[in-house]
């Protein structure tokens, strides 16, 4: 009962093999990060030719690496929704055309879905449900009420900026390096950081609000970093002057990082926290997504899970990131309950969470 997986929404070529619902037995992902990085963010026409490039060798690579022929496959799973339309195309030409070549069945995985399914790989059962969803990556971040895989209600979701986007975009701000939610990590980690010398602003947009918010705190690092903008000269009045920044100094910009952190993470807990008001009954949080990799928001999630008595999960740091056993393994999931599709399977911009 292998399935095969193929992952190619954003920048990211992936194919992994995996058995039954939740073993992995290989997990190739391919990074276009070095092609992208002096253009400072993804350029579709870019990512989708890598893809072209690459696709064929990853799905072969994931074959070997799994000792696995096409005798073993009973069926392909594809991320088919939500992406970069032209990156979309190429994992999902290449799922038909194996589906097609080797007279398998098929079947779409929603990306979004699939990231919350990361926590189930290897693990031996699935987790009990309802839950609470948390997807958090450099596109995505919402919160779900989750009745089964793959069936969910969403109860908030950012209003602006993901908080993986937030996370890059500090870290540009701070003249790190890219991608940016590894480099704040690091610094935030480090023994003598203070992540209380910026009272940086944790978004609450109001006190029923389930959304979340992170361009305010984005900005806040901005003004941090390069001063406030200066105000505007009104003729007949005396010149306003904004203070110059402080020199970004080693320690400013580690405690600026460790600030940042703790209230991009404590923006997600509390809207776990009013979540729950919303979903009662829930047993189980599932948390996915690339901001997942983040120290301290695993501890934190830690903390509230047991403090309100939930099962947390989580995934291993490998399948928090865009990766294809997670499409796999989902894919297996719905495939059990009977939905397949066909050739006019269509690439989706949007996700369907
Ligand atoms: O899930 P993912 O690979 O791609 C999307 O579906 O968007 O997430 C990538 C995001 C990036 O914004 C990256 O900076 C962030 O995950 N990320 C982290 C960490 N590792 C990756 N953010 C905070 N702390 C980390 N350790
Ligand atoms: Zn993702």
């Amino acid at each position: 009962m292998l399935t095969l997986g193929i992952e190619s929404s954003c920048d990211e070529t992936a194919c992994a093999i995996v058995e039954g619902e939740r073993v992995v037995r290989s997990s190739v992902v391919a990074s276009q990060f070095e092609l992208h990085a002096m253009f400072g963010g993804v350029v579709p026409e870019i990512a989708s030719r890598a893809h072209a490039e690459r696709v064929l060798p990853i799905i072969q690579r994931a074959m070997d690496e799994a000792g696995a022929t096409r005798e073993d496959l009973s069926l392909i799973a594809v991320g088919h929704r939500p992406g970069l339309i032209g990156s979309l195309l190429i994992g999902l030409t290449a799922a038909k055309a194996l589906s097609w070549s080797w007279g398998l069945p098929l079947v779409g995985v929603d990306h979004v879905h699939a990231h919350l399914h990361a926590a189930d790989l290897g693990r031996d059962t699935p987790p009990d449900y309802p839950a609470l969803g948390l997807v958090v990556s450099g596109g995505h971040s919402s919160i779900y009420r989750v009745a089964a895989p793959a069936q969910m209600q969403r109860l908030g979701a950012t209003i602006d900026d993901a908080i993986g986007e937030a996370f890059d975009k500090a870290a540009a701000i701070l003249r790190l390096p890219q991608p940016g939610g590894p480099a704040i990590d690091a610094l935030a980690r480090e023994p003598d950081a203070d992540d209380r010398a910026f009272d940086f602003p944790v978004s609450r947009l109001g006190k029923d609000s389930l959304d979340l918010s992170f361009s305010g705190l984005k900005t806040a690092v901005l003004y941090e970093v390069n001063g406030r903008p200066q105000p505007r000269k009104v003729p007949g009045k005396p010149e306003l002057r904004a203070e110059p920044p402080e020199p970004l100094t080693d320690v400013r910009r580690r405690d600026i990082a460790a600030s940042f952190q703790r209230a991009a993470v404590r923006a997600i807990t509390v809207k776990l926290e009013r979540a729950l008001e919303h979903a009662p009954g829930v047993r189980t949080l599932i948390a996915g997504g690339g901001v997942c990799a983040n120290s301290r928001l695993r501890v934190e999630l830690e903390s509230f899970a047991e403090a309100k008595g939930l099962q947390l999960r989580i995934p291993p740091m490998a399948y928090c990131v865009d990766n294809a056993a997670m499409i796999a393994g989902l894919g297996r999931v719905l495939h059990a309950r009977g939905e397949s599709a066909d050739l006019t399977l269509e690439a989706v911009p949007t996700t369907s969470a």
